[in-house]
């Protein structure tokens, strides 16, 4: 690459394992992140690590300079659904404008590579299941939206300035890195599988079930949960390509084509356990479509990429292992 790797948010769940897929593929990374919501503990120690908003373009600017960044993985921003409800102005400041400021300093430092941590969320209510990157997108909250007026600036940005870009639109990531390096260390997390290994580990007393009326096998939601590392080594995959066609942007679902539901999930999370967790039946939550499974013929061409972690039990035992840890430090 002739330079560094610059990781926004690279002390965060899904920016760390990235920040080891990098390091180990023989990278050299700088990582900015603020550490609002991520650890310095998280970031390897081959890594630099830069305490700094990713809108600060005098910092920004100072460390592409200084360490040669030729690339940069943007996974820095906010991610809670329900919050992006109640408080959009957060969500379009630190996901679409703070990303605005970020790709100034890319195109005024001439960095030639941007890698985006896009999602599901994009399409809303999808078409079809599995969905296709050229189906609509219409989001169902500003956090989708948010997402969205990025994917555009990028495609602008690219349109006019040297620079090509993937967007990989992550469907739902869980697991933990298989070394017990990183993973999912968020307080106050909302996703599925990390509230059941919490639960596994007695930090709940059970896991509520949102939904059990949608139009699917078992009437609980439908999701494509994909393995953290997975996706870390999509991204190092997406960069080798930006790498060699540099004329070419890319905008990819990053799933598995296949989905499970809530029970089946649990299912797995008791299998895994030999427990029996509580299951406690609710109603829908705002906002959740009944199945969103990635269509995933367009990455599987683009990149040598392929899955090595899907099987959902491992996703969960890795999950589980890092949550054992996270109870053990306290
Ligand atoms: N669910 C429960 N109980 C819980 C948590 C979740 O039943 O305690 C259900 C949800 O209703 C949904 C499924 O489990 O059916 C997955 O929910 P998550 O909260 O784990 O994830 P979401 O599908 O809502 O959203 C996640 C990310 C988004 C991303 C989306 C893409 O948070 O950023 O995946 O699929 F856009």
């Amino acid at each position: 690459l002739n330079g560094k790797v610059m990781v926004t948010g690279g002390a965060g769940y899904i920016g760390s394992h990235a920040v080891l897929a990098l390091l180990d593929a023989g990278y050299e990374v700088v990582v900015v992140d603020n550490l609002v919501t991520g650890f310095d503990w998280a970031v390897d120690p081959r890594a630099t690590l830069v305490t700094a908003a990713i809108e600060d373009e005098a910092v920004v600017r100072a460390t592409i300079r200084d360490h040669k960044v030729r690339a940069i993985m943007h996974f820095a921003g906010s991610v809670v659904v329900p919050e992006s409800v109640s408080d959009p102005l957060k969500y379009y400041r630190n996901n679409t404008a703070a990303t605005r400021s970020l790709l100034e300093s890319a195109v005024v430092e001439g960095v030639p590579h941007f890698i985006f941590s896009s999602t599901a969320a994009t399409y809303g209510t999808p078409v079809k299941v599995p969905v296709q990157e050229n189906d609509p997108t219409v989001p169902i909250n500003p956090y989708g939206m948010s997402k969205l007026m990025t994917e555009a600036m990028l495609r602008d940005v690219a349109a006019a300035h040297p620079i090509n870009y993937c967007a990989l639109r992550y469907f739902n990531v869980a697991g933990a890195d298989p070394q017990g390096r990183s993973g999912q260390s968020t307080v106050g997390a909302t996703h599925l599988i990390k509230i059941a290994v919490e639960a596994a580990t007695g930090k709940r007393a059970a896991v509520s079930v949102f939904g059990t009326d949608f139009d699917t096998p078992d009437g609980t939601g439908v999701r494509d949960y994909i393995h953290v590392s997975d996706l870390a080594a999509a991204h190092v995959s997406a960069l080798e390509l930006l790498v060699a066609e540099p004329s070419k942007s890319h905008t990819l679902n990053a799933g598995y084509n296949r989905g499970f539901s809530v029970n089946e999930v649990l299912d797995a999370v008791d299998r895994v356990t030999n427990m029996t967790i509580e299951r406690r039946y609710e109603g829908r939550r705002a906002g959740d479509p009944a199945a969103l499974v990635a269509d995933n013929a367009a990455i599987l061409a683009a990149l040598p990429w392929r899955p090595e972690r899907d099987d959902l039990e491992t996703i969960v035992k890795d999950a589980l292992a890092w949550e054992r840890k996270l109870a053990e430090r306290g």
